[in-house]
C-alpha cells in the first residue's frame, strides 16, 4: 500500500533531550531555525503530533509566514496543512490551541478514545481506527482518505520512537542545540528498542545560528516478503533513477538495479547497457561488481525497477537465476515484466521457486515504466 513520505522533525539538547521537566516548553533553537521549520511545515500536506505534546506544550502548529500560506493557496492547496493528533485515550484538553487555530484538524484515535474525545467536546474531525492505533493504518488512512503525500511529524519522543522502530520514517530532520538538560526525567527523542541495523545515510548538515541541522535517511532493507520499509522505498526509487540513465533501445527494457547489504551498505549498482555493453541487464551489471565470496550477499536485497528476467536470448543465464546463484534471497521490484519481448516471463516465479522473497511495490511502476514508454505503446 502506498504511504506518505514521513519526515520526523525534532530539536534536541546535546545530551539528547527534547525538553526539560519545567512547566514551560524548552526553546532549543532560535528564530532562524523556527523559520526553517515554518518552511518545512509549509511544504507538508499534514503535520502530526502525539497527545503528549499537546498536553506538554499546547502548540498551535501553524505556518506563520503569510507569504508561504499565500504560496500554498496559489498552488491550489489549503492555506494550512492538515493538523493531525494521535491519542489512544482521547484524554485531551478541548481548549488546547491545537483545536482552535489553523486549518482542518483531525484526531486519529481508538474506539475508546473517540468516545472520550467526543464527550470532552474536542473540536476536530474524530476518526477511530479500531481498538488499537496501528501506525501503518494511520499512514494508510492519511494517504488514502486524506490525500496526504508528505507528512511532517513534530513529536514527541513516543511518536518518533514508534515510527522509527517500525521502519516507517523516510527521513529524520534533527537539530542539535548547544545546551544540556541533564534531568533523567526529561523526555528523550528516541527511547530504547530494536532499531534498524547499520548506519543511516547523512543527506545534509546545515549550521543555523548556533544549532546544527542534520538530515538522515534510513538505509537498512526490510526483511521477508511482508510490507516494505522506508529504506526499501528509497532504494527502489534509486533503481528507477538508474533506469532513466540507460542508453535507449528498441529491443530491450531500460532497467536500474541496486544490491544492498542487510545493514544498509550499498554493495553495487547497475543499469541496462551500462559501460557500452549493448546487451547487459541491470541486475547482471550490478552483480558483476560484487565479490561472489562476499558473505553479505546471502542476506542482501536486490532492488530492480523491473522484475529480473526469466528468459533471455542475449545471454545464457537469465537475471532471476543470476540473483539466486549469487545467493541473494530477497528482491524488491516495481514492475512485473510485460509480454513485450517474452510471453509470460515470470521472473518473480523463478525467484520464489528458488527460495527468494519477492516484494512488488506497484506504486513505483510509473517511475519504472517512464524510460520504457516507447516500448509500451
Ligand atoms: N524538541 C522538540 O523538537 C519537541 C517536539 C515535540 C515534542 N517535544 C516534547 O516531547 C514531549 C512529549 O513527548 P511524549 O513522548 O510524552 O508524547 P508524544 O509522543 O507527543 O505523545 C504520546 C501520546 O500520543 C499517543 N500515542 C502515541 N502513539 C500511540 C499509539 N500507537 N496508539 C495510541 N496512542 C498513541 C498517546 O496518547 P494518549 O496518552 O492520549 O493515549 C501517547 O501518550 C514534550 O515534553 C514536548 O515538549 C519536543
Amino acid at each position: 500500500m502506498p504511504l506518505p513520505y514521513v519526515l520526523l522533525s525534532a530539536a534536541v539538547s546535546l545530551d539528547g533531550f527534547l525538553d526539560d521537566t519545567g512547566p514551560e516548553r524548552l526553546l532549543l533553537s532560535g528564530p532562524a531555525d523556527f523559520d526553517r521549520v515554518d518552511e518545512v511545515r509549509a511544504a507538508a500536506d499534514a503535520i502530526l503530533i502525539g497527545a503528549g505534546t499537546i498536553r506538554a506544550d499546547n502548540p498551535r502548529l501553524l505556518v506563520n509566514s503569510a507569504e508561504r500560506r499565500a504560496a500554498r493557496i496559489a498552488e491550489g492547496r489549503p492555506e494550512y496543512p492538515l493538523k493531525v493528533a494521535v491519542s489512544g485515550t482521547g484524554e485531551l484538553d478541548p481548549a488546547a490551541h491545537f483545536w482552535h487555530t489553523g486549518g482542518d484538524r483531525l484526531l486519529l484515535t481508538t474506539d475508546r478514545g473517540a468516545a472520550r474525545a467526543r464527550e470532552l467536546g474536542v473540536a476536530a474531525d474524530i476518526v477511530t481506527l479500531g481498538e488499537e492505533l496501528e501506525w501503518r493504518a494511520v499512514l494508510e488512512y492519511l494517504h488514502d482518505a486524506r490525500g496526504v503525500r508528505r507528512l511532517m511529524v513534530e513529536g514527541g519522543g513516543t511518536v518518533h520512537t514508534q515510527l522509527l522502530l517500525q521502519e516507517l520514517a523516510d527521513e529524520i530532520q534533527l537539530v542539535l542545540a548547544p545546551l544540556f538538560v541533564g534531568d533523567p526525567a526529561a523526555p528523550r527523542l528516541f527511547g530504547p528498542g530494536a532499531y534498524q541495523r547499520g548506519r543511516l545515510r547523512l543527506l545534509e548538515t546545515r549550521r543555523i545560528e548556533d544549532v546544527v541541522l542534520m538530515r538522515y535517511v534510513p538505509t537498512a532493507p526490510g526483511t521477508g516478503r511482508g510490507a516494505a520499509n522506508a529504506a526499501d522505498r528509497h532504494w527502489l526509487a534509486l533503481a528507477c533513477e538508474l533506469a532513466a540513465r540507460c542508453p535507449p533501445s528498441r529491443t530491450a527494457f531500460s532497467v536500474g538495479a541496486v544490491v544492498v547489504a542487510a545493514d544498509g551498505t550499498e554493495l553495487a549498482r547497475g543499469y541496462s547497457r551500462e559501460g557500452g555493453d549493448p546487451v547487459v541487464h541491470a541486475e547482471e551489471a550490478a552483480l558483476a561488481k560484487t565479490d561472489p565470496a562476499d558473505p553479505r550477499l546471502a542476506t542482501a536485497t536486490v532492488y530492480s525497477s523491473l522484475e529480473p528476467c526469466a528468459h533471455r536470448s542475449s545471454r545464457p543465464v537469465p537475471c532471476a537465476r543470476l540473483v539466486l546463484d549469487a545467493g541473494v534471497r530477497r528482491v524488491v521490484t516495481a514492475w512485473r515484466e510485460p509480454d513485450t519481448f517474452v510471453t509470460a516471463a515470470d521472473g518473480s516465479g523463478v525467484l520464489a521457486a528458488g527460495g527468494a522473497d519477492v516484494v512488488v511495490l506497484a506504486e513505483y511502476a510509473g517511475r519504472a515504466k517512464a524510460p520504457n514508454g516507447h516500448l509500451l505503446g
